[in-house]
């Protein structure tokens, strides 16, 4: 890790950042030591707090990267998610089924509610260096793609929710 790689501080819901869909990078903006140093701070904050995926927005950046990863054997998350870098990332869904799950978000902390996703997608993108890639998510990691990519859109996972009564904290107290 570089020295001065800083846990960025996460953007909460009422920033305007959150809001505005985000633009996309060149492959030579991404090879820039700006956006590398980016990558970099993103990383120590979605592990810092304890997320499975950050977009740029969410520090405060308005520039279509996320990232997503879970180490195996989380708690609730039993398979994990391979550490990834996404830029520009494009979806297409492979299929019309939906699953209802919960979603929390770091830039909504505390709060949990039930969203549909689609179950099955390939993202395509590029990657941390630049170079295009394309691959099939399915379960929970096309769950966090789809809330990633919303990020990006300028959306937040209460704007997909249908029935705001699974809303609610995730803590009792
Ligand atoms: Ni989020």
């Amino acid at each position: 890790m570089t020295i001065g790689v800083a846990v960025r501080k996460v953007v909460r819901l009422g920033q305007p950042v959150l809001r505005a869909p985000a633009r996309a990078l060149s492959p030579e903006e991404i090879v820039s030591p700006a956006v590398q140093r980016l990558v970099a701070e993103m990383a120590v904050t979605m592990a810092e707090y304890e997320g499975v995926g950050i977009a740029a927005n969410q520090v405060g950046e308005g520039v279509r990267l996320f990232l997503m990863g879970l180490a195996p054997g989380a708690r609730r998350h039993p398979p994990g998610i391979e550490l990834s870098v996404v830029f520009n990332p494009v979806v297409k869904f492979l299929t019309e089924e939906t699953a209802l799950d919960f979603e929390g978000c770091l830039s909504v902390p505390g709060l949990r509610g039930q969203v549909a996703r689609r179950v099955r997608l390939e993202l395509s993108g590029l990657d941390a260096k630049g170079e295009p890639f394309t691959r099939v998510c399915e379960g929970f990691p096309a769950r966090v793609v789809q809330h990633e990519l919303d990020h990006l859109d300028g959306k937040v996972y209460l704007d997909r929710m249908t029935d705001l009564a699974t809303l609610g904290y995730t803590s009792r107290v």
